[in-house]
Order: C-alpha cells, then structure tokens, then sequence
C-alpha cells in the first residue's frame, strides 16, 4: 500500500479530493464511496470547492455510503444518510437519485444488507472508497475481529466506539444505538481504490498496526494490505507511530509524475 504524509487535515483533504476529481474527469459517472465521521470533511469541502471553480463536474457522479445506525430513520438529523445529505449531496448539488445505500430500519436487517450488497455490484462496484478509522482499527464498522471475507451485515459496536461518537449524540452516549449496518471488509475489498484518511495523535496507534502490523482481524483496517489499490493518507501525528516513515516520505516525494495517489 502507498502512505502519504500530508502537513495538515486540509492538505489531505485536498489531495484526496483531486484524486477523486481526476477520477470524475476520466469516469463522470464514478461511483464514490463516501465515509461519515470527522475526518472526511476537508475531503467534501476541498471537493465542493472544485465544484464551484468549475474544475470538476459532478453532475453524473454517484454517491455510496459505508455504513448506517440501525433503528435511526433516514429522516434522522443523526442517521448517516442524514449526515451525508448535509455533509456532501448538498455541498456538491448531487441529488438523491445518484445516492445508495443500506436501509437502517428495514423490519428484515439481513435482506437490506444482502440487497445493498447486490445494487453495489449491479452498480459496476464503487470506484474510489473514502474511508475513516477507528481508534480500535475499524473501517467502516468493521469492529475487531470482523471477518475480512465479511459482506454487508449487522454489527455491534463496541462500547469505545460509542463513546467516540457521542461527540455526534450531544455527548451522550445512551442515545448512540449498539447496531449498525456495515459494508464488511470483503465488500470494501471490492472496490477499485481504497483511500484511508487518518488525522490526529489518537489514531497513531491503529495507523501503524494497520500498515506495518500483520494482516489480522484483531485490526480490521490491516486488511488494506490485500488491496492491490490502497492509499492511506495521514497527517505527521497520525504517522508518528509509524517505523518506515522515513521511506514513505522519500517514496512519494520522488514519486513519477502518475495519478497523484
Ligand atoms: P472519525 O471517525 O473520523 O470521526 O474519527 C472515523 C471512524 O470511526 O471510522
């Protein structure tokens, strides 16, 4: 895998949002596969400024998302479907009609799981999928020790998740529901390019076991070392636990002048 050290969250949100830019411009109608959570948001803001320059189109893009609350209903300020609508479809003027994904309160969870799996691959897969990670390693919520063949399902979260994100339920963390929907890794491994942004001192630890660590389920996010397409983007306190830092550096500085990332 490719790991590029960025200054700054606003320098990787720029690089990851030119690469998706340089993806709409050869494929206008790219299936991006978007992730919630704090990091991704310099990667829709720096991609909604393109939009208004003009230096990229997105009217035939299409949005997918990564995982959803179990329970919530899409109407829900906090569902995930909520938060992308206000986080990138609005941003980037993409309506509904180019947006999929699971549904967090079917009466049959397994079904709208199997479902959303089959329109991912009836879609012709997601081209570029953004993702986030977990303090614990999780992508998406693949929480550890999820299966790295797994396919979209029902997890439950674990308790450290819950508190990272009662942040989003006004710090309260009874109100996070305990089950999700999730792409699994084995779907995540489907799409063409994987980009894993990671910003701030708290996910050292799960950066460094998810690229120099082994393969293992114990960290979810490791399993990006079977993609022949992933890049993770991180920022000098995200790498600092990071051993071939130095290689990293050199590696992307020297870099021949291909698709950034
Ligand atoms: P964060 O979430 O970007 O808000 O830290 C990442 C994740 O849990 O995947």
């Amino acid at each position: 895998m490719e790991v590029v050290i960025v200054p700054d969250a606003e320098s990787g949100g720029e690089l990851i949002a030119e690469a998706m830019a340089q993806l709409l411009r050869r494929k206008p109608d790219a299936l991006l596969g978007v992730a919630t959570g704090s990091t991704p948001l310099p990667v829709s803001e720096a991609l909604a400024a393109k939009v208004r320059s003009g230096a990229v189109d997105v009217s035939r893009a299409r949005i997918a998302q990564l995982d959803e609350y179990v329970g919530l209903p899409a109407e829900h300020p906090k569902s995930y479907r909520s938060v992308l609508t206000r986080e990138v479809l609005e941003p980037l003027g993409i309506g509904m009609d180019a947006f999929m994904g699971p549904d967090g309160t079917a009466e049959d969870v397994q079904e709208a799981c199997e479902a959303y799996d089959m329109a991912l691959a009836e879609a012709g897969g997601v081209d570029l999928q953004l993702l986030g990670i977990g303090t614990d390693g999780h992508i998406g919520f693949n929480e550890p020790c999820s299966s790295l063949a797994s396919r979209t399902r029902i997890k439950t979260l674990t308790e450290q998740t819950r508190w990272d994100n009662a942040r989003f339920f006004d710090g309260d963390i009874d109100q996070v529901p305990h089950h999700v929907i999730t792409q699994g890794i084995g779907t995540i491994l489907q799409a063409w390019h994987l980009v894993l942004f990671a910003t701030g001192e708290g996910k050292a630890d799960a950066v460094a076991a998810t690229v120099e660590g082994p393969v293992a389920a114990v960290c979810p996010a490791s399993a990006l070392q079977l993609h022949r397409h992933a890049t993770v983007v991180v920022d000098e306190a995200a790498a600092s636990e990071l051993k071939l830092v130095d290689y990293f550096r050199h590696a992307f500085a020297n870099k021949p002048d291909w698709p950034q990332i």
